[in-house]
């Protein structure tokens, strides 16, 4: 069974939508085993409380530098064991240090299909706002790896959503919500759960 840490700072709906997975029986092989917020005030750990995860709060303006920060972070992490990380709607911006150390073993969630609207400035709904005035009809989410490239590591799964005449950058977020980003995460993660446990239980 695979340690799952989920990193937030707002609404949680993509870590509701894991919490939801592993209660219909999609995550077997993994566990929600910790939820990380950059803000107090964030409806995800509500959302973490409600299911029993285990949660912390960790800002960002609590520590001199964002290297304190991700030393803190670590050590959080190590503490619980963690094997897999998952950025799900998390605002902060984690070092090369960080992102080296977990090289594999974090992913993240972005409300694009990458390389379209993504990289540093493109969250929340700045990245429909984006899309939209460019004008594109498909759009969609994106499941990377994380490196210190911010929305730059590989791509794990991507699906497109269609965009409408009449969309706003706020019913187009709901719907890339629905369609996709609450579709693929959830899946990402099992497909990296199963890949790390095939190996006879060993962690690669
Ligand atoms: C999502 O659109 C996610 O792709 C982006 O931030 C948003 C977070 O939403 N990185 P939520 O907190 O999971 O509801």
């Amino acid at each position: 069974m695979l340690n799952i840490a989920v990193l937030v700072s707002g609404g949680g709906s993509n870590l509701q939508a894991l919490i939801d997975a592993k209660t219909r029986g999609e995550l077997p092989r993994g566990r929600l085993a910790l939820v990380v917020s950059s803000k107090a005030r964030a409806y995800a750990l509500k959302r973490a409380e409600a299911a029993g995860i285990q949660t912390a709060v960790l800002r960002p303006a609590d520590y001199p530098s964002s290297e304190h920060y991700a030393e803190a972070l670590t050590a959080l992490l190590t503490e619980a064991k963690i094997d897999l990380i998952v950025l799900a709607g998390f605002l902060v911006v984690l070092p090369k240090s960080f992102t080296q150390r977990f090289a594999g073993r974090i992913i993240n969630v972005h409300p694009s299909l990458i390389p379209s609207f993504c990289g540093p400035g493109y969250y929340g709904l700045r990245v429909h706002q984006a899309a939209l005035d460019y004008g594109v009809k498909l759009t969609g989410a994106t499941v990377h790896y994380v490196t210190e490239v911010v929305d730059g590591g590989r791509i794990i799964l991507q699906k497109g959503v269609e965009v409408h005449p009449d969309d706003t950058p706020e019913t187009l977020q709901r719907r890339v919500m629905e369609e996709a980003e609450w579709v693929i995460l959830p899946k990402a993660v099992a497909l990296l759960c199963d890949k790390f446990t095939n190996t006879e239980g060993e962690l690669p």
